[in-house]
């Protein structure tokens, strides 16, 4: 059974929206017929009851429509209409580097044996976009303990497959992003317990526009953090690699906070707008979150390290 947490700090009074209702009665319907879906556990997990949240969810066919996966080109349909062939399995994740014990993992007995929670995090992309994901996945930490921690084990470094026969843009070698897309956390952030590696959205697995079979969620951190469809994770003593860091330094900062009052250089962050929604709205200090996070970050100049 899967245990649901909101993390939203807006006091749960409301219902999440209908659609979250009718994503999961249409899904259970299909859950009967085990020849379909067979019975891995993120169908398993499916007798969840309705999530109670004043965070209003953004619709299945939203969160799915409207990507960034740069693999696939710069544009938001790209994703949703490229990604459709992606070869999700067998799929293996590694976890290695200073570690105890490196594991070599295959997705679907990791799937199998690690418990599934579902997750309702607000999302906010650096460019000013915004919404509301019922992910399902598990806490990065669990998977980390596994593999046992040492002294040494500082940062986390994320790695997406690189496949050009798969992603076309891989194999653009006049491109500016530096493929594998790679991103980091320090290691108390890694650990947090708000930080997740996801596998499905909606009850469903994760389609590949998404970050099939497995993507990092960091909800208090700009999008770009959520690194799609991981095949590596790597402990290590310094600090690690970051794409967007790497291309532009001086706009995407390592840390990449959620914050209201640390402008991008080329638009301001004051304001967000969620998807399928007119008017803009303010955005939260840690993407809301503060009251979990704030404390990891209590010595630090934030506008220095954004
Ligand atoms: N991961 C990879 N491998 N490649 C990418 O281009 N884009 C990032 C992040 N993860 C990206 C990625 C950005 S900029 C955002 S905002 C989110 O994925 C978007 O996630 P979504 O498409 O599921 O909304």
């Amino acid at each position: 059974m899967l245990r649901r947490h909101n993390y939203d700090l807006i006091p749960s009074s409301e219902i999440t929206s209908e659609s979250l209702y009718h994503e999961r009665r249409a899904f259970m319907k299909l859950g009967a017929s085990a020849a379909l879906l067979g019975t891995s556990p993120l169908m398993a997990a499916l007798g969840f009851e309705k999530s109670k949240s004043a965070l209003e969810l953004t619709s299945y066919d939203q969160i799915t429509t409207y990507n960034n996966f740069y693999e696939y080109g710069t544009d938001k349909e790209s994703p949703a209409k490229l990604a459709k062939n992606l070869k999700v399995r067998p799929w293996t994740l590694t976890v290695g580097g200073e570690v105890q014990k490196s594991l070599t993992l295959d997705i679907d007995s990791l799937i199998k044996k690690i418990p599934l929670e579902e997750r309702i995090y607000r999302f906010r992309c650096v460019e000013g976009w915004a919404m509301v994901v019922p992910w399902v996945g598990f806490s990065l930490a669990s998977l980390l303990k596994q593999a046992g921690l040492t002294s040494k084990s500082k940062y986390v470094e994320f790695e997406t497959l690189f496949d050009p026969l798969q992603f076309p843009q891989q194999s653009k070698s006049f491109g500016n992003i530096p493929f594998p897309y790679r991103e980091g956390l320090r290691i108390d952030e890694a650990m947090n317990p708000l930080t997740i590696l996801a596998v499905g959205l909606y009850g469903k697995e994760l389609l590949p526009q998404n970050g099939a079979p497995i993507r990092l969620v960091v909800p208090w951190k700009y999008g770009f953090k959520s690194i799609k469809s991981i095949v590596k994770i790597t402990l290590s003593n310094h600090q690690t690699r970051s794409t967007w860091n790497q291309i532009a330094p001086n706009e995407y900062g390592f840390y990449a906070n959620v914050n209201p009052s640390v402008d991008h250089p080329r638009w301001s962050q004051a304001r967000e707008r969620v998807l399928g929604k007119f008017f803009k709205q303010d955005t939260l200090a840690f993407n809301g979150y503060g009251n979990q996070v704030a404390h990891l970050y209590k010595n630090m100049d934030l506008r220095k390290f954004y």
